[in-house]
């Protein structure tokens, strides 16, 4: 167990337990200097100006786009990554912009139990436009994610969309995930990676897994703002309509405002095609004001997790995530909720739910925070998994490589105190 990174978060300084970088990551003193330093100087809004400031600006935004197609291994380049307002917006415009069309009268999407509330409803909205539509959830509460997913293949199902790391079970489904890639693709279906939890545990490499979507959030992997980055495959790209539409989306748009009669624009859905021409690949999603300081983070964060090395993150987490279970499986009024035979596959990121028997977990959670020990309380946007379990809500301890054995213990030493309050009402 290291505290060698520790230092690089300042924020640290103060009295801080913080275990809950799945639902945002702190920011290094690297990501945070850097903006600091462009910020007051010299940035525009990008594809606006000229001059020194827009060309800065869109040198960053290009260089940054250019350094995430590197860290995913994207086929295609960075044409392909498409920045959006947070990593549900992302999912949103894959569902409008092209799984609409492909689902057709009666297909099915299939997701599993363990997928995000951002993984499902969209899906759920889109299904829900066409009775003989439907959404297939497999159960994976028993251990047995491939075939659980698999057995719910059929000639209906076009999109399969999965979490590479789920959010509560914090399980790297990486291994199942290439062989369903796999099967998918040789009957034609879509695949969905939202990989939203994972750039901290596990290397990615889009050309490696073949896919035709990924999504990450750039707040859990050390950017500031909260952009969504979408990958779409070049085979889709120019084939995805822009679900959300306006200012610097197109190159052109033929209305002639003097032959308007009775000053009314009649126009439906297939002339608007003639009428609005958009720009190809990334262009045609970024829709209005880019917010480029936001967007440039993602660059330096970039940097500074390849400064480390993604190895060495799930290294350190796995580490310390492996004493923290060991700690509170010393503690009769925990109930851990794992995934079943995670002790065998050894695929665990930096995630360990888990319950106070008898004390509801939102109360836990506050006086925990009442202690400057922040985790997450709740239903962790995850209804279907713990409405499978029949937990009604829990609490999330997630991991950071700043977490050290003093963190841990202060966690447990607090539920100790809370159990021993408890006890004595
Ligand atoms: C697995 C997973 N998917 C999607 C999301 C949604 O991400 P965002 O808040 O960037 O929209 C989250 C956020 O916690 C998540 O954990």
């Amino acid at each position: 167990m290291t505290d060698k990174y520790r230092s690089d978060f300042k924020i640290l300084d103060q009295n801080l337990v913080y275990l809950d970088s799945a639902a945002t990551s702190l920011k290094p003193k690297y990501v945070l200097d850097r903006m600091e330093e462009i910020s007051g100087s010299y940035i525009s809004t990008l594809s606006r100006g000229f001059g020194q400031n827009a060309e800065n600006t869109e040198y960053l935004v290009n260089t940054t786009r250019e350094k995430l197609a590197s860290f995913l291994g994207c086929l295609g380049g960075s044409n392909s990554i498409i920045f959006t307002p947070n990593a549900t917006s992302a999912i949103n415009l894959v569902a409008y912009g092209y799984v609409d069309r492909v689902l057709g009268t009666d297909g099915s999407i299939l997701v599993t139990n363990e997928e995000h509330h951002s993984n499902i409803l969209p899906w759920m909205r889109l299904v829900a436009k066409s009775f003989d539509r439907s959404l297939k959830i497999a159960d994976i509460t028993k251990g047995n994610y491939l075939e659980s997913v698999l057995s719910l293949i059929d000639d209906r199902v076009k999109l399969i969309s999965l979490s590479l790391v789920g959010n509560v079970y914090g399980r790297i489904n990486l291994e199942d995930i290439k062989i369903i890639i796999k099967e998918a693709h040789r009957r034609d279906i879509l695949v969905f990676v939202d990989a939203a939890q994972a750039p901290l545990s596990v290397k990615i490499d889009i050309k490696d897994l073949d896919l035709d979507f990924l999504v990450i959030s750039s707040h859990k992997m050390f950017a500031i703002g909260n952009t969504g980055v979408l990958y779409v495959s070049d085979r889709i790209i120019n084939d995805m309509l822009p679900a959300i539409i306006g200012g610097g989306t197109v190159s052109d748009l033929k209305i002639d405002v003097t032959s308007l009669e009775n000053s009314t624009l009649k126009v439906d859905i297939n002339t608007m095609d003639k009428i609005v021409t958009c720009f190809d690949n990334y262009h045609r999603f970024e829709i209005g004001t880019q917010p480029v300081l936001d967007i440039i983070s993602i660059g330096y964060a970039i940097d500074y997790i390849e400064s480390i090395g993604v190895d060495k993150f799930h290294t350190i987490n796995q580490e310390n995530l492996a004493y923290l279970i060991q700690r509170l499986k010393q503690l009769d009024f925990v109930n851990l909720i794992e995934y079943p035979n995670s002790k065998e596959d050894r695929s665990l990121s930096s995630i360990i739910s888990f319950n106070i028997k008898g004390i509801h977990c939102h109360d836990v959670g506050f006086l925990l925070g009442e202690k400057n020990i922040c985790l997450r309380s709740g239903m962790q946007c995850a209804s279907l998994l713990l409405n499978s379990l029949k937990v009604p809500g829990c609490l999330r301890a997630s991991l950071g490589i700043y977490n050290t054995q003093d963190d841990i213990d202060s966690l447990v030493e607090e539920l100790t105190n809370i159990h021993i309050l408890f006890s004595k009402k």
